[in-house]
């Protein structure tokens, strides 16, 4: 039985007609860029977060380097951030010219371990980014000794309660494999204060106000109005999607109990975008699950210290961080699997330990 990490067929198929009437409306209408989709998007996720303020973009990165933007950091500036995530978190720190300087993670969430990163904060630290990774809330709280300014990237929790309550920023992605998913590139800044709303505004528009006169170099970080009208479509299933994913990994708390998998906790607000354990042989079972048609994927498989375009780390450096990469492995927790599949991908971690041990 095949199951796959994501199955954005079978939501397509769930939800298509009222996809292609909006989009049959956008198109028709010959406004593409921004307008008023966009601005009805921004009003809907800004209640649903219960924050004053959200601005649209074009990706999750794009979110990033709009709110770095927008708190003014650049070269000569460090950023203290973790070095579990997706290359992005540290990118757009690079791409703006300042220093991601990376902390390691708590073994039990692999979220960034506050102790690790108040260890890094100098005086050039401008920001911390924590990321609420695999849809698991960061510890914010343990950060506040730091007294600066937090970015949350939430790319991976969209729809998690409580985003922005502690965070300068939050950035969201809409990437298609997202709790909540474009069909396409997308990402939303969203935050309680008013000066950094309009600055990111700012900056995702050239830095001009009003048109053709600039007032800081930014990009064009504008969003689809097709991006936008698919995800007013999409939202008022995200709950019951987050709701789905959870349901999911309970179920398999009782599938893989007694395995010798290290299962992740379940918390409140936690909205499952992976589900994802440290696996004895790692890689074999991956393979054997493969062979079965089981998606999996290691996320991710080289810390962002480790990386080639960040000269100067070393293993050894961060010793939770390499650790994960070497034994994580993401089990499919989508909202469109099936019970079957569900049971199928527990019986066949089970059958793979019984037959080769756990050592
Ligand atoms: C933690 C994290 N940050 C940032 C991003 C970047 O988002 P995007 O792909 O929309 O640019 C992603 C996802 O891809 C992510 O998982």
């Amino acid at each position: 039985m095949k199951v796959g990490l994501l199955d954005l067929q079978a939501q397509y198929a769930a939800i298509g007609p009222e996809i292609e009437a909006q989009v049959r409306r956008v198109l028709a209408s010959g406004h593409y860029i921004m307008g008023e989709d966009v601005a009805a998007l921004e009003r809907e996720m800004a209640a649903d977060a219960n924050l004053p303020h959200a601005i649209a973009v074009s990706s999750g990165t794009d979110a990033l380097l709009a709110a770095l933007w927008a708190l003014g950091i650049g070269p000569g500036d460090e950023v203290v951030t973790t070095a579990m995530s997706f290359f992005a978190t540290a990118g757009a720190v690079a791409r703006l010219g300042a220093t991601p300087v990376f902390a390691d993670i708590d073994p039990v969430t692999f979220n960034l371990s506050p102790a690790s990163a108040l260890a890094r904060v100098t005086k050039r630290t401008k920001a911390i980014i924590p990321v609420h990774l695999f849809g698991r809330m960061a510890d914010l709280a343990g950060l506040a000794p730091a007294k600066l300014p937090i970015i949350e990237d939430a790319a991976q929790a969209v729809g998690a309660p409580g985003l922005g309550e502690i965070g300068a920023l939050v950035t969201l992605s809409f990437f298609p494999s997202k709790n909540l998913g474009a069909a396409g590139d997308a990402g939303m800044v969203l935050t309680r204060d008013a000066e950094l709303a309009d600055r990111t505004r700012l900056y995702r528009t050239h830095g001009s106000r009003p048109k053709y006169t600039h007032h800081v170099v930014g990009a064009n970080l504008r969003m689809d109005t097709l991006q936008a009208a698919i995800l007013r479509v999409k939202r008022p299933y995200l709950a019951g999607w987050n709701a789905k994913r959870r349901a999911n990994a309970l179920a398999y708390h009782e599938l893989l109990a007694g395995t010798p998998l290290v299962l992740p906790h379940d918390e409140p607000g936690h909205v499952w975008h992976h589900f994802v354990v440290r696996a004895p042989r790692r890689d074999e079972l991956r393979a054997f699950l493969r062979e079965r048609e089981i998606e999996t994927e290691v996320y991710y498989p080289l810390p962002l210290h480790l990386q080639p375009c960040f000269p100067g780390g070393k293993d050894g450096d961060l010793p939770e961080s390499e650790r994960a990469a070497r034994e994580v492995l993401a089990l499919p927790v989508h909202p469109d699997l099936s019970p079957a599949q569900l049971e199928w991908v527990g019986t066949s971690v089970r059958e793979f330990y019984a037959r080769g041990g756990s050592t």
